[in-house]
């Protein structure tokens, strides 16, 4: 095993906040990944499991573990009249295994292309996008059970799916995602009701050319991380009660929302931001971007406290123009690797 001490995780975190490592390791397979955990026992540190790094925010300063996920591998283990299952490594990147599954002509999750990450992160908080979320194609989720100490599957049921939400939100320290175990399907079923789509998706009503539209609405609003490094949606999209909306939509009647199945109602958080005055605005060196202002981007070497400074700021407004309070996506770790609840 090769632990690298004070790791400089700039380049592994997509809002290229600077933030120092103590201990760094890469895992390539489960067995790895033990020898990891049981390293970090062994020198009484925290673990901080690293996927893709598109939804972290990391302090400048971690004393702790930081185990990097790079089990790879794509497997087909059953395949039926209708449908393949495959069980793919965390590591793998997201994107390219979307396009991937497309090529072989396995469908479902087109429209998730071009989110950025690994698939191991995928179904932590349940990631969506024009109208498919991924929990709707997993069977199993196989994971390291660090209170048991032992591996295990965890049927996409008892994951408990929601919107950008599933078990490993509740419990963020225990499980370790290894393996996703994919359901996916031979006749494509393609959804394409989410706002510009259907339109951009046309006449060609193809699983490939659903997926070329999705990549080019994305590139055409979405900022590539590698030229503004971002975390995407910054925010999730409030929901609330219905007696709420409307009472917003009574001056507002231009918001956009999405009832939801239990009466509550979806709101864009993107809208909001933008109403408050807030897109393409800037506080110091982080801002919300000019195309999307859902999206904060870090504009030049910014640090944790100035995206807390930047959000926070953009939550004040909300909530003064809105009464609603807007909650950060992204994942707030503290300086011994451990997650933390965002503080209002
Ligand atoms: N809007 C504005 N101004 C803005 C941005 C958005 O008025 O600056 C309005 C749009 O006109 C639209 C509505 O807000 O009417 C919603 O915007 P959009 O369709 O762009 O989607 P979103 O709600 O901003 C969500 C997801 C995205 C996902 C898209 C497409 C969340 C938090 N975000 O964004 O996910 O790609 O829908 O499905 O649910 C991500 O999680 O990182 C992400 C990019």
């Amino acid at each position: 095993m090769n632990v690298q001490k004070q790791f400089q995780l700039k380049p592994y975190n997509t809002l290229s906040l600077d933030a120092v490592g103590s201990d760094y390791v890469e895992v390539d397979t489960t067995e790895d990944l033990v020898d990891a955990l049981n390293y970090a026992k062994a020198q009484q540190l925290n673990v901080l499991i690293l996927s893709g790094g598109s939804n972290m925010l990391l302090p400048e300063q971690i004393q702790a573990l930081v185990v990097h996920m790079n089990i790879q591998g794509i497997e087909l283990l059953h395949e039926d009249q209708d449908s393949y299952t495959i069980r793919v490594g965390a590591g793998q990147n997201w994107h390219a295994f979307v396009l991937w599954t497309t090529a072989q002509k396995m469908y479902g999750l087109q429209n998730l292309a071009l989110i950025p990450g690994l698939v191991g992160a995928s179904p932590v908080q349940n990631i969506g996008a024009y109208g498919v979320e991924v929990g709707e194609f997993i069977e199993t989720v196989e994971v390291y059970d660090r209170e048991q100490q032992c591996l295990s599957q965890i049927s996409a049921q008892d994951c408990a799916f929601s919107y950008r939400h599933s078990i490993f939100k509740d419990d963020p320290n225990r499980y370790v995602i290894t393996h996703v175990v994919f359901k996916l399907l031979k006749k494509a079923d393609l959804k394409i009701s989410y706002g510009d789509l259907k339109a951009a998706v046309g006449d060609e009503l193809t699983p490939e050319n659903l997926q070329q539209q999705v990549i080019n609405i994305r590139q055409s609003k979405l900022p590539d991380p590698k030229q503004y490094p971002n975390a995407g949606s910054f925010f999730k999209n409030p929901i609330i009660q219905l007696t709420e909306y409307e009472q917003i939509s009574s001056q507002f009647p231009t918001l956009p929302h999405y009832p939801q199945a239990d009466g509550s109602v979806k709101i864009a958080a993107g809208w909001l931001i933008d109403q408050a005055g807030w897109k393409g605005k800037q506080l110091g060196s982080v801002g919300m971007f000019q195309k999307q202002a859902l999206v904060l981007v870090n504009y030049a070497d910014a640090k944790l406290q100035d995206v807390q400074a930047t959000y926070r700021a953009v939550q004040q407004d909300v909530v003064q123009k809105f009464n609603v309070l807007l909650e950060p996506e992204p994942v707030l770790f503290d300086s011994t690797g451990l997650i933390q609840p965002h503080s209002q």
